[in-house]
């Protein structure tokens, strides 16, 4: 019956497909896309570059919409909305990280953070002080008012993070979150992810590094825009576990 899913599964894609048009050529970038994530979950999306995961996390997220099949996030179906529609449901329910960390230049990590609050009308005294508390819960209360240049990689993303976080989704979207740091920073971000993950926000994060899938409690594997593999992972790795042993010979490195 309709709605059997709306509160078991917090995104659910029945044959998902996404069709791009190169002039008169179509490009099957995703087909028949079927899966299920329950609220709490922490997958991994892997898979070869160009194999579809940037555009499968586009339309989880509400920034596309789909060519064929079906997509519901929170219950609802997402597939056929208009723009407007769109940005309502992912201002509301989502949080987006990215590579190149998207931050404004030559504006304040807080302004930063707080944009996602401008949009929802969030009147400022309240913007400053969410988006204050956000950047001390990713360790960075003492860069408040730097600018994304005066950072460094780990930390912009941590200003991303804090500026993903700051409206409270239920779902958090990283599509290669790592893939512009070294090693370390990398799994400092991976703690942080299982910190909020551990506060019961959904994590979905692309990436094609298996050491990074690891930290996921399950990983799905698209090839040329199918889906195909989904497993748990047996004893995904724990962050903090993996910085407390950090040698200082691997820091150096
Ligand atoms: N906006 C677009 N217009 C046309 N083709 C696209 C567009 N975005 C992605 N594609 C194509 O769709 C396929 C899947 O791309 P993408 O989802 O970005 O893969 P991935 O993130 O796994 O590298 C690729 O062949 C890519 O070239
Ligand atoms: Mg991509």
């Amino acid at each position: 019956m309709e709605g059997t899913g709306t509160d078991r599964w917090l995104i659910e894609t029945e044959r998902l497909g996404k069709e791009y048009r190169l002039g008169d050529v179509p490009l099957l970038a995703l087909c028949d896309v079927s899966v299920r994530i329950a609220p709490g979950e922490f997958v991994a999306v892997m898979g070869a570059s160009g194999s579809g995961k940037s555009t499968f996390m586009n339309l989880l997220g509400c920034l596309d919409s789909p060519s064929a099949g079906l997509c519901r996030l929170a219950g609802r179906d997402v597939s056929h909305l208009d723009a407007d529609e769109l940005a309502g449901v992912r201002n509301r329910l989502v949080g987006f990280v990215f590579q190149g960390f998207n931050l404004l230049p030559r504006t304040p990590a807080v302004e930063n953070v707080e944009l996602p609050l401008v949009y929802a009308g969030v009147p400022a005294r309240e913007r400053r002080s969410r988006a204050l508390a956000r950047l001390a819960e990713v360790g960075l209360a003492d860069r408040a008012w730097h600018q994304p240049s005066q950072l460094s990689g780990g930390q912009q993303q941590r200003v991303a993070i804090a500026r993903a976080l700051v409206n409270d989704p239920l779902l958090i979207l990283a599509d290669e979150p790592t893939g512009a740091l070294d090693s370390r920073t990398s799994v400092e971000v991976m703690a942080l992810f299982q910190a909020f993950n551990a506060r019961g926000i959904t994590v979905v994060l692309v990436t094609h590094e298996s050491d990074i899938a690891a930290f996921a409690r399950r990983t799905l594997r698209f090839r040329d825009g199918r889906l195909i593999d989904d497993r748990p992972v047996a004893a995904p790795r724990v962050a903090a576990e993996v910085l407390a042993g950090w040698r200082p010979a691997e820091v150096a490195a």
